[in-house]
């Protein structure tokens, strides 16, 4: 059970949110449940417009669990915010998607996105991306958390494994 919160800064929401992912995720082992619980801990927690994760699967990324609205099935290599985070392997945070050349609207009212690279022993699996109805949503806050979230590093005992 996810925790609500008081209305509190971002960084406390982040703070009280890591070791209840890390109590979630400890002792399952399978990737997709781990991710699905994720993904709706992070809507249930801050209202995201739409969260979820894209899967590496040959040369696309391929749409996992996620929640909000239907969305893009099938990114290919480079395109996109999320072929870019898999391409540079690196967190990409857009503070206006118009802005963004070659950003691939799912739906309009997607505003602005974040994309973090999900790794596994050092390669690249896939993505998580977080788009928000509303302009300049995200910032290094929320790279440094989401990173942390899916990564793994969470919790005072060794990183452990969601995959
Ligand atoms: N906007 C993303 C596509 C995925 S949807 O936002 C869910 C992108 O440009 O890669």
């Amino acid at each position: 059970m996810i925790q609500k919160m008081k209305p509190t800064t971002k960084e406390e929401q982040y703070q009280s949110l890591l070791p209840q992912i890390h109590e979630l995720t400890k002792n399952e082992p399978d990737l997709i449940a781990n991710l699905a619980n994720i993904a709706a801990a992070l809507k249930q927690t801050f209202g995201f417009f739409w969260v979820g994760f894209y899967i590496i699967k040959g040369n696309e990324l391929v749409l996992g669990p996620f929640q909000g609205l239907v969305a893009c099935t099938r990114i290919p290599l480079g395109k996109g915010v999320c072929g870019a985070a898999r391409k540079e392997r690196r967190t990409i945070i857009v503070p206006d998607v118009e802005q963004f050349p070659g950003h691939i609207a799912c739906n309009s009212e997607s505003k602005s996105e974040i994309v973090v690279p999900l790794f596994s022993n050092g390669e690249i699996i896939g993505v998580l991306d977080i788009d928000s109805d509303r302009l300049n949503t995200f910032d290094q806050t929320d790279a440094e958390y989401l990173e942390k979230i899916i990564n793994c590093k969470i919790g005072n005992n060794s990183p452990h494994t969601i995959f």
